[in-house]
C-alpha cells in the first residue's frame, strides 16, 4: 500500500485502481483486511476509482472470507464486477457489475456502443438455471471438487518437482503459482513441456516489468486427479532436466 501510496502522488492524472483482491490471477493471492481498508482510504484521499474484479471469490475452501472492498465504499467509488465464467459456465459470458450512480449509467451507455447488447440467450440460461436450480449448492460442490483437485497438484508438486522450486498453496481460486529460480525463463521451460504434451501458462506476460519471468501458472480447474498427477510428473521430469543442465541454480 505504500508503493501505491507513492504512486498515486506521483501520477495525479491516476482515474482509477484495477484489482482482484480474491484469489488473484495469476498468484492465486488473497488482499488482507488490512490492506482492504486501506486501499479504498487511498482511492477517497486521491480521489480514484477502483475497479474490484472478482471472478473468484466464490471459490473459497479454507479460511474465513474477507468483505469485498465494496463493503468499504462509503463515497460510491468502487465498482465490484462478478461473472458466471468460473461458476456456472466460462461461455456464457454473463457477469454482473455493481455500482453506485454516476458510474453505471456512464458505464452503460459505453456498454451499448462498445458490444451493443450481452447475448440475451446466454443472460436467458444463466437466468432459467438460477431460476431452477441451488447455485448455494452448485458452489459448495464445486469448492469440494477444487479443493481436492489442488490438494493433489500440491502433493504431486511437492513429490515430483526437484528441491528450489517454490509454489503457492492457495485457500481458493483455480490456480497454482510456481517460482523457479530467477535465472530460469519460463517460457523456455514451457517449449520443453509441450514437447511433452503437457502445459502451463509462463509468468512473463503477467508482468509488464519482467518480474514474472521465471515463475508460471498452473490451473487444476479442469482436468481429472490421475492428468494432474500424471502432468505434474512431465513438468517435474523437465524442470530437473534443466536444472541437472545448469547446476549452478540449484537450490538445495
Ligand atoms: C481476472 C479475471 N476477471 C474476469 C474473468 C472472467 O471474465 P468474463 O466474465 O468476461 O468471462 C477472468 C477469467 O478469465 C479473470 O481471470
Amino acid at each position: 500500500m505504500d508503493a501505491l501510496e507513492r504512486t498515486l502522488q506521483s501520477h495525479p492524472e491516476a482515474k482509477m485502481i484495477y484489482t482482484i483482491p480474491d484469489f488473484q490471477n495469476p498468484t492465486g493471492r488473497t488482499m488482507s483486511l488490512e490492506r482492504r481498508q486501506r486501499l479504498v482510504e487511498l482511492a477517497n484521499q486521491y480521489d480514484v476509482l477502483i475497479v474490484e474484479d472478482n471472478p473468484y471469490g466464490a471459490i473459497r475452501y479454507s479460511g474465513t472470507p474477507l468483505p469485498a472492498l465494496k463493503h468499504f465504499d462509503t463515497e460510491g467509488r468502487v465498482v465490484h464486477l462478478g461473472t458466471f465464467s468460473k461458476i456456472l459456465s466460462p461461455g456464457l459470458r454473463v457477469g454482473w457489475l455493481c455500482s453506485a450512480n454516476p458510474i453505471m449509467d456512464t458505464y452503460t451507455g459505453f456498454k451499448q456502443m462498445d458490444d451493443v447488447h450481452t447475448n440475451i440467450f446466454a443472460q436467458m440460461i444463466a437466468d432459467r438455471y438460477l431460476e431452477n436450480n441451488d447455485l448455494t449448492a452448485h458452489l459448495k460442490q464445486i469448492r469440494k471438487l477444487y479443493k481436492k483437485r489442488k490438494e493433489v497438484m500440491v502433493q504431486s508438486i511437492d513429490e515430483y518437482f526437484p528441491a528450489g522450486i517454490k509454489h503457492s498453496d492457495p485457500l481458493g481460486g483455480l490456480f497454482i503459482w510456481v517460482e523457479l529460480p530467477k535465472s530460469l525463463d519460463a517460457q523456455e521451460v514451457f517449449k520443453k513441456c509441450v514437447d511433452h504434451k503437457v502445459a502451463f501458462v509462463p509468468g512473463g506476460p503477467f508482468a509488464a516489468d519482467g518480474t514474472a519471468d521465471h515463475a508460471f501458472r498452473m490451473s487444476y480447474a479442469n482436468m481429472p486427479e490421475e492428468k494432474i498427477i500424471e502432468g505434474m510428473k512431465r513438468i517435474g521430469a523437465v524442470l530437473t532436466d534443466v536444472m541437472a543442465k545448469k547446476p549452478s541454480i540449484r537450490l538445495s
